[in-house]
C-alpha cells in the first residue's frame, strides 16, 4: 500500500493474464473512446479497486477543482502568478474565458485572424517556396512537430524548415539550400530575449542583407512573440510581429501564434480543424470533472492517474510512447518537454519539498524502427516501462498494405509485453510478460485527430502535476544553466582572468577551450 495525496492505493498483484482469465469483459470495459480517439487501457495493471482508489486520489488532491480554475482563467501559474489559458486559445468565437477580468476569447480570434491574412498571403504568393522558422522549445517543438505530422496536407509549393540549435550547424544546413528572394523567416520567442533564436535570427536577418539589402527584411521577416518592444529593439518590425500572451506557456503554445508557420503549411481551415479537435478533448475534460470532485468517468484523468501508479506505487522512472506513425517522429521530442518541463519538480507550489516521485522521463521512437533497437529492453530488461502506442486504422498515403503491416507490429508487441512467453528450458527465450501499454488509436492522422491527441497528453500533464501538489505551468529549472552560459559566453572570447570565484573544473574547460577556438 502506498499513500498519495493522504489516499491509500493498494496495487494489483495478480498478473495481467490472470486479470484477462479472471475477467476477459476487461478488454472492452477498459477501452473507451474520447472523442475521436480510442482507447484501450486493459493492459494497465488496473482493476476496478484499483481505478476507484485512484480517483479517491484525484478528488483528494482536487483534480476537477483544479481543472475548472484553469478554465476559469484563475492564476494556477503560482509561481509567475500568471493564468493558463492554452484551452482559451482553441475555443470557438461563442465562448468566453476570462483572465483577469477580461474576455480574451475575441482577443484570441482577432489574433487568429492576422495570422490567417498572414498565411493566405504567404500561399498565395509565388515567389515564397520556403519557410523558415526560428525558435527553441515550445516556439520550435509544436511547429516543427506538427509540419512533419501533417505534411500529407501540407501546401505543396511551400517546404518548411526548422532551426532552433545555437549551434551553426543548424542554420548553416539549412540557409545552404534557400533562396533568400524566395523565403520567409517566422522569427518565434515569446520572450524574444532566448539566445538561441536571437543568435539564430541574428545570422538569418544578415543572410538576408548582405544579398537582398537592408530594405528587404520587413518583407522576409515575420515575428512572433509576446514582446513587440524586444521585436523592435532586434530590428524587427513591429508592425510585422503577430502577438500573444503571457498567459500562454511556451509549451502549451501551438495553439497561438506561435503555431503560424504551421498554419502556412496546413492552411488556415485545417489548423482551425486541429483546434476544434483539442477543443473537443477539453470539453470530454470539462464533463468528466465534476463539481463534487469525482473524476470517475472522466478517461482522461483515468489515463493520467495510471501514469501516477506506475510512477508512485511501482516506482517506474520513465514511460514510452512509441507512434506507429512515421509522420509522428518528433512526437516523444514534443512530449519531453510538454511532459518533463511541466512536472520535473522536486518542490510543491507551496514550497514544499514534494511527498512523492513526480514526472517520469519520457522517451520514444516511432514503430517499428523501435522494435529492432530498445524494444528488446521492454521485453526482458531488468526495468518495467509502460508503453503508450499510437496508431492509425488508415494511413495518409496510398500504401495500405505497409500500414497492414505496421498495425500488426503494434498489436503484436502491446500482446507479447503483457502475456508474454514460457521459455521452457530455454531461460534467453522466457518473455515474463505482465509488462504495462496503453493503446491509442485513432481512423486516421487528421488534423483534427493530431489537435486531439495533444490535448490529452496536456490535460494528463495536468492532472499529474495536481496530483504531486506542483505548479506545472512554471519552468524554474532551466534558469540556472541560462544564467551561467551567458556568463561564461563572454569569457570565451577573450583572455582575460577569469573571476576568482570561479569553479575550477569550469576554469580549466574555459581555458582550454580559449587555446583552441578558432579565431
Ligand atoms: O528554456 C525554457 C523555455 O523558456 C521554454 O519554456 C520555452 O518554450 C523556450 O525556452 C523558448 O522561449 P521563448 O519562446 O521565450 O524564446
Amino acid at each position: 500500500m502506498v499513500e498519495i495525496a493522504g489516499v491509500a492505493v493498494t496495487p494489483e498483484h495478480a498478473s495481467l493474464r490472470e486479470l484477462f482469465a479472471a475477467d476477459p469483459s476487461r478488454s472492452q470495459r477498459y477501452r473507451t473512446s474520447i472523442a475521436d480517439l480510442v482507447v484501450d487501457w486493459s493492459r494497465q495493471p488496473v482493476t476496478d479497486r484499483v481505478l476507484r482508489e485512484l480517483h479517491e486520489v484525484a478528488r483528494a488532491a482536487g483534480v476537477a477543482h483544479a481543472f475548472h480554475r484553469m478554465a476559469s482563467g484563475d492564476r494556477i501559474n503560482v509561481t509567475e502568478h500568471r493564468a493558463v489559458g492554452h484551452m482559451a486559445l482553441r475555443a470557438p468565437r461563442s465562448l468566453s474565458m476570462m483572465i483577469d477580468g477580461v474576455d480574451v476569447i475575441p482577443e484570441v480570434h482577432a489574433v487568429r485572424d492576422a495570422m490567417r491574412a498572414t498565411a493566405e498571403r504567404i500561399r498565395s504568393n509565388e515567389q515564397i517556396t520556403d519557410v523558415v522558422n526560428i525558435g527553441i522549445g515550445g516556439s520550435d517543438l509544436g511547429p516543427a512537430m506538427a509540419a512533419r505530422a501533417l505534411r500529407a496536407y501540407g501546401h505543396p509549393r511551400l517546404r518548411p524548415h526548422f532551426v532552433s540549435n545555437v549551434d551553426g550547424a543548424d542554420i548553416d544546413s539549412v540557409l545552404g539550400q534557400l533562396d533568400p528572394a524566395h523565403t520567409v523567416f517566422i522569427i518565434v520567442s515569446k520572450t524574444f530575449t532566448t539566445s538561441e533564436t536571437l543568435a539564430n535570427a541574428r545570422t538569418a536577418r544578415q543572410w538576408v542583407i548582405d544579398r537582398l539589402g537592408e530594405s528587404a527584411v520587413v518583407d522576409h521577416f515575420i515575428a512572433v512573440s509576446t514582446a513587440a518592444d524586444q521585436v523592435e529593439a532586434f530590428g524587427i518590425d513591429p508592425s510585422t510581429m503577430i502577438g500573444f500572451w503571457e498567459w500562454v506557456g511556451g509549451r502549451y503554445s501551438i495553439w497561438s501564434a506561435v503555431g503560424l508557420s504551421l498554419m502556412v503549411l496546413i492552411g488556415p481551415d485545417r489548423f482551425d480543424d486541429m483546434l476544434a479537435g483539442a477543443h473537443a478533448i477539453d470539453q470530454v475534460m470539462a464533463s468528466g470533472c465534476s463539481d463534487n470532485g469525482d473524476t470517475m468517468a472522466n478517461p482522461i484523468v483515468t489515463l493520467a492517474l495510471i501514469g501516477v501508479l506506475h510512477r508512485n506505487v511501482f516506482h517506474r522512472a520513465s514511460k514510452a510512447v512509441i507512434p506507429y506513425a512515421q509522420e509522428l517522429d518528433r512526437l516523444p521530442a514534443y512530449l519531453q518537454q510538454l511532459d518533463m518541463e511541466s512536472n520535473g519538480k522536486s518542490v510543491r507550489a507551496d514550497g514544499s519539498p514534494v511527498a512523492t516521485a513526480t514526472g517520469p522521463v519520457i522517451w520514444g521512437e516511432p514503430g517499428t524502427n523501435g522494435q529492432h533497437a530498445f524494444f528488446q529492453l521492454l521485453h526482458q530488461g531488468t526495468d518495467i516501462i509502460p508503453v503508450d502506442f499510437i496508431g492509425f486504422a488508415q494511413p495518409n498515403h496510398d500504401l495500405v498494405e505497409h500500414q497492414d503491416l505496421l498495425m500488426a507490429n503494434l498489436f503484436a508487441q502491446a500482446e507479447a509485453l503483457a502475456l508474454g512467453r514460457d521459455g521452457g528450458d530455454e531461460p534467453h527465450r522466457h518473455f515474463a510478460g505482465d509488462r504495462p501499454s496503453t493503446l491509442i488509436l485513432a481512423d486516421q492522422l487528421t488534423p483534427s485527430v493530431f489537435g486531439q491527441l495533444l490535448a490529452l497528453y496536456e490535460h494528463i500533464v495536468l492532472v499529474q502535476g495536481v496530483v504531486w501538489g506542483i505548479d506545472s505551468f512554471d519552468q524554474w529549472g532551466v534558469e540556472l544553466g541560462k544564467v551561467l552560459a551567458s556568463r561564461i559566453a563572454a569569457q570565451l572570447t577573450n583572455d582575460d582572468a577569469l573571476p576568482s570565484d570561479t569553479d575550477p573544473t569550469t576554469a580549466a574547460a574555459i581555458e582550454w577551450y580559449r587555446s583552441r577556438r578558432r579565431r
